[in-house]
Order: C-alpha cells, then structure tokens, then sequence
C-alpha cells in the first residue's frame, strides 16, 4: 500500500470518528463497510434494510456495523429540524419528511444532529444529489464561502510534486468560478495539502498563459484569483497564471519564470475550470496510471465526502479514512 495511504489509515484508526455509508443498496459499500468495520479505521452507520442487505450480500459479516431503516423508524425529529433550518427557504414539514426518505438527507440529518461525525456516499448518487443537501443543511466552515473538491493524485513517476503525490482542485464541484471562488479553491486546497498529504504547500494558479505570455479573460481572471489568495494569506507559497509544464518541469519554469518560487515545483495544482480540472486528473489517472484519492470535499462545516459512480471498493475505503480524518 501507499505510504501516504497506509499514513492516512493509521490516523484514521486514531481518530476513532463515526461516518455514516447513506448507500446500503450497493454492494461496493456494503462490502466497504465490512472492511472499515474489520480494520477500525471508523465506525460505521449503513443505511438500509438489513434484510435487504444480506439479499445484496449474503456472505457479508454486518457485526459492529450500525444498520438504520430510515424508512421504517420515527423520522419526526429529523423532519421538524429540517424543517427549522430550511422554512425560510420554502420548505413545508411535508416536504422535510418527503426529503427525509431519500437516504442521502437523511444520512446528511444525521451528521447535522451530532450522531455522526462525517459521511461518505456518492457511488450510486451523482455528484449533485450528493453534494445539494450537505450544501443546503451542513453548509460552510465559519470564514469559507465556496465548498470545493480536491484530489490527492498518487503519480508513479516520482519526479513531479512531493515524489510524485500532488493535489488537484477543484476536479467535482465548481462548474465555474469566478476570480474570488478560485481564489477560494486554492486557500482550501492549501489547507488539504497540509491536513491529509501532510505537505508544505505550492500553489499553482494554471492557466494555457505563463505570466502574462497570451492576454484572454480567462487568465485574467487566474491574474486576480491568485492576487487574492496573496492577499488572503500572504505566507502561502503560490503564483500564477502559469501552464502547467511551468507549474510542474524545473527546465519550463527555468526558461519561462525564473524568479517563481513555485513554478518548476508546484505541488498543489489548481485547475481554472470544472471542465479542465475534471478532465486533467481524469487524464493522468488513466494515461499516467496515477491512484486518484479523492474527491476530497472541502469547505464543509463537517465532512462529507463525494465518491465518483465508477468507485471501487478500495475507494470507499479510502474517502472514509479520509473523512474521518477530516472530523478530527
Ligand atoms: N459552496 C457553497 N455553497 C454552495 C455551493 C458551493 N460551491 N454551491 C451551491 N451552494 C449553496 C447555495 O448557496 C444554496 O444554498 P441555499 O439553498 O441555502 O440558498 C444551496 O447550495 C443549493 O444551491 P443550488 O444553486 O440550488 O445548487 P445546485 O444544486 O444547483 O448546485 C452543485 C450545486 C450540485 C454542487 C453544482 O455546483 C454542480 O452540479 N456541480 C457540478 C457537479 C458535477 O457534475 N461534477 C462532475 C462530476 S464529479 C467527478 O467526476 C468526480
């Protein structure tokens, strides 16, 4: 296994956290939950029909791990709360209860009434249904605006970022942000970097431009997001806008940005766009055979965690080490 990986396990264990699987219905998590639970690396909340999940996986061992029906006990605590923190958006009682049978409110209710710590879903939601009701009942850590995502990428070739481990944001969840909102993405990538890959930050704001070589809006707006995350944390080590080779290979930047302290050796790598972050580290998982961590949430007051429908086993896994490490 990973060093890194095998780091974030250990921590994990430690933490001692609960994280509820809102999924019971896919196999992949149930099979997920049985290895969490053996491992310890947290204690786990399923939710489903027990019955249904031995149906699903008749030789799964579901000692240790918590199963809640939510479509079989008193949800009336739950739907007065949501009501409470949603009516003056619109929502009726009916409507929280009605909301109530999906599992993923339900599950997000759950870490938003303290009984658990974090949660884990996304292998049969997309990222939307996932992502809609921990934005609308958990929201944002005090001081944060925009909940982004970031990858921890896992590269064979050793040469780039930290022997090879490097993050990209935000790959899942803003479709396009705007100079404040990427300025937002790289400050919470930064402190990712920190808390899960256990790194010192170097931020590179990417862009096809380095430093001024093409004049478009969209390395503007690259410009001023990296003159904010300047602003907003002036020890952080970042610059921009800068092309990728320029963020990552020391000759580039030697050639392009000499005087960057970043540039040639970035490690956290921050994509302008949703459509150029979810590509690029769809690329180098695929062509580069890179282990692709992730997507790690960022920003939440309490850590929910979005797996990509193609998820394995391993990757549940993976994310609930990560989020239980998050709620520490
Ligand atoms: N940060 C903080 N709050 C947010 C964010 C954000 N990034 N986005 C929305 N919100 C809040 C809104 O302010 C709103 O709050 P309120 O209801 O209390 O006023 C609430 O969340 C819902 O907002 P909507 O605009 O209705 O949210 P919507 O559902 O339209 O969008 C979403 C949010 C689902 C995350 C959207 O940005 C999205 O679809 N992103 C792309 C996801 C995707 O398809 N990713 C690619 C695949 S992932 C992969 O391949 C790994």
């Amino acid at each position: 296994m990973n060093k890194l990986l095998e780091q974030i396990k250990s921590d994990a264990k430690k933490a001692n956290k609960t994280i509820v699987l809102p999924e019971g219905n896919d196999e992949r998590v149930i099979r997920a939950a049985e290895i969490i639970t053996k491992e310890k690396l947290a204690k786990v909340i399923l939710i489903g029909n027990a019955e249904e999940i031995k149906k699903i996986c008749p030789s799964v061992n579901l000692d240790g791990i918590k199963i809640v029906d939510h479509k079989s006990i008193d949800i009336s605590t739950y739907a007065n709360k949501l009501y409470e923190l949603r009516k003056d958006k619109g929502m009726t009682l009916d409507e929280a209860k009605e909301l109530l049978k999906k599992e993923m409110y339900f599950g997000v209710m759950l870490v938003k009434m303290g009984e658990a710590d974090g949660l884990v879903g996304g292998a049969c939601h997309s990222t939307g249904d996932m992502l809609r009701p921990g934005l609308q009942i958990v929201k944002t850590a005090p001081g944060i605006k925009t909940v982004s995502s970031c990858f921890i990428m896992i590269c064979p070739e050793k040469k780039y970022g930290d022997e090879g481990v490097l993050v990209f944001a935000d790959c899942a969840v803003n479709v396009m942000p705007d100079a404040q909102q990427l300025a937002d993405i790289a400050l919470s990538s930064a402190e990712s970097a920190k808390a899960i890959a256990g790194t010192t930050p170097r931020v590179a704001m990417l862009s096809f431009s380095t430093k001024g070589s093409a004049k478009h809006e969209c390395a503007s707006k690259v410009i001023e997001a990296t003159e904010l995350v300047k602003k907003a944390n002036p020890t952080l080590q970042v610059d921009g806008e800068l092309q990728l080779d320029s963020a990552i290979v020391p000759s580039v930047a030697q050639l392009k940005c000499k005087e960057s302290k970043v540039a040639g050796k970035a490690n956290v790598l921050i994509f302008p766009d949703l459509q150029s972050g979810n590509i690029g580290y769809k690329l180098v998982e695929r062509l580069a055979n890179a282990e692709a961590i992730g997507p790690i949430c960022q920003g939440f007051n309490k850590p929910l965690n979005d797996l990509s429908r193609g998820c394995s086993i391993e990757d549940v896994v993976n994310v609930t080490a990560i989020t239980a490490l998050q709620a520490k």
